[in-house]
């Protein structure tokens, strides 16, 4: 959707500079133009040879820089984008444009551009809070700027609030909503979805339990995916280390049985995912006490019984049952065979099919080789980014619904 705009990305001085080199990779993934301008603040942060290679442009710094000038004046690097995007925005950088002052590059540019700007601002929680700031920001959106963030959490500086730059997909997001207008950028406005993400833990005893690999990463981020494109989600996550989406509902669970129960909970829905790893048994009879050695060098013999099955109960409702079903088969042979016959079994409409065996790197890993089964056959798609393959799979998502 991004294909073909071009962006001007200020980076101010912010340790959350650093999110703006990945902000750079996920726009130009998309197709988009990135020129940068980079605040000496900025440059103290990233080098100017990061962005440089990761933009494929040239970085501007000064404005009194002669070959910088005689190349692209700093009146032309304001008016050829489409969007300036500033992030991150520094509370220095944010009272500059307040004030209209314009004694470096940056903020030249800014008072200069006849063009829409977004800004990600990113600062200590006090910093943020300052009634000057907060005067400064309201005098931003009084000129018409757009703001994204800042979220709330754990701050470089070892503070905790508000005041950590927005995620570069959400800053993404923003830019999407802006250049491409909310329906475009969120055609899953008004409907709601469940997704089911991370493992599942059995309990042995009150401090043993069954587990498994699952990082949670992949239906995290189909979740943040979804909630990008306008969807309403819960999110039902058993034990992970992934941060919660921005705008996404989440339910902390444990077990199957609490899975469940939280997803029917959350029904009625349009969507539902199931991208969990449940437990496909838990221990019958969970222990009240400590199970303690016995003193025979005998160890314990554990039964296990069979969980419920999420997917298959939400694919097979009779009545509400979710538009879209959507499961995963984590397989280790034959993905694309086992898959097909999970999708029929467990009446789902799309199965996502990966290979979780050993060196594929997929369980805890960054990327994902999945193929999407669906009633008209099978989508091979291409090795991707975690991140990405959510991305595809929830455009596919609103792309099914656009159809409808
Ligand atoms: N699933 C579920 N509830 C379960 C088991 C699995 O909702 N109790 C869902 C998963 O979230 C996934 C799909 O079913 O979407 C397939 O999971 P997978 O572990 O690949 O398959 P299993 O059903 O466990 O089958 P098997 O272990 O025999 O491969």
């Amino acid at each position: 959707m991004l294909s073909g705009k071009n962006i001007l990305l200020i980076i101010s001085g912010g340790i959350a500079a650093y999110k703006s080199l990945d902000l750079i990779r996920r726009l130009k993934e998309r197709g988009t133009g990135v020129r940068c301008v980079l605040t000496a603040g900025g440059a103290q942060f990233v080098t100017p040879l990061s962005v440089a290679a990761l933009s494929e442009e040239a970085v501007f710094q000064g404005l009194f820089s002669l070959k910088d000038e005689s190349e692209m004046g700093h009146i032309r690097l304001s008016r050829e984008a489409d969007l300036l995007v500033v992030a991150p925005a520094s509370a220095d950088l944010m009272a500059k444009m307040a004030a209209g002052l314009a004694d470096d590059l940056a903020s030249t540019i800014l008072l200069a551009t006849d063009k829409p700007v977004l800004v990600a601002p990113a600062m200590n929680t006090r910093m943020w809070e300052h009634p000057a700031t907060q005067r400064n920001l309201a005098t931003l959106l009084e000129d018409g700027l757009r703001v994204v963030g800042p979220g709330q959490g754990d701050l470089a500086c070892g503070e905790v609030g508000a005041g950590r730059m927005s995620e570069p997909l959400e800053i993404v997001g923003a830019i999407e909503s802006l250049l491409i207008g909310d329906a475009a950028a969120a055609p899953l406005k008004g409907r709601r979805a469940i997704v089911t993400s991370g493992p599942t833990y059995e309990a042995i005893d009150p401090v043993r339990f069954l587990a498994n690999r699952s990082s949670g990463k992949q239906g995290h981020a189909i979740a943040a995916a979804l909630a990008r494109l306008g969807a309403e989600v819960v999110l039902v996550a058993g034990p992970n280390n992934q941060p919660d989406p921005a705008g996404v509902m989440v339910h902390d669970i444990e077990s199957a049985a609490q899975m469940l129960a939280a997803c029917e909970t959350a029904l009625p829905a349009d969507i539902a995912v199931c991208a969990a790893a449940v437990a496909d048994w838990r221990v019958a009879g969970e222990a009240e006490q400590k199970m303690k050695k016995d003193g025979s060098g005998r160890p314990p013999s554990l039964a296990l019984v069979e969980n419920p099955d999420i997917l298959a109960t939400i694919g097979q409702l009779n009545g509400g049952r979710p538009g879209l079903v959507v499961g995963f088969a984590a397989e280790t042979e034959k993905v694309v065979d086992h898959g097909q016959s999970k999708r029929t079994r467990k009446g789902c409409d799309w199965i996502v099919a990966n290979d979780v065996g050993t060196g594929t790197g997929v369980m805890g890993g960054d990327e994902n080789t999945v193929h999407l089964i669906t009633a008209q056959g099978v989508e091979n798609w291409p090795t991707m980014s975690k991140d990405a393959v959510a991305d595809a799979l929830a455009r596919r998502i609103a792309d099914h619904f656009a159809a409808e």
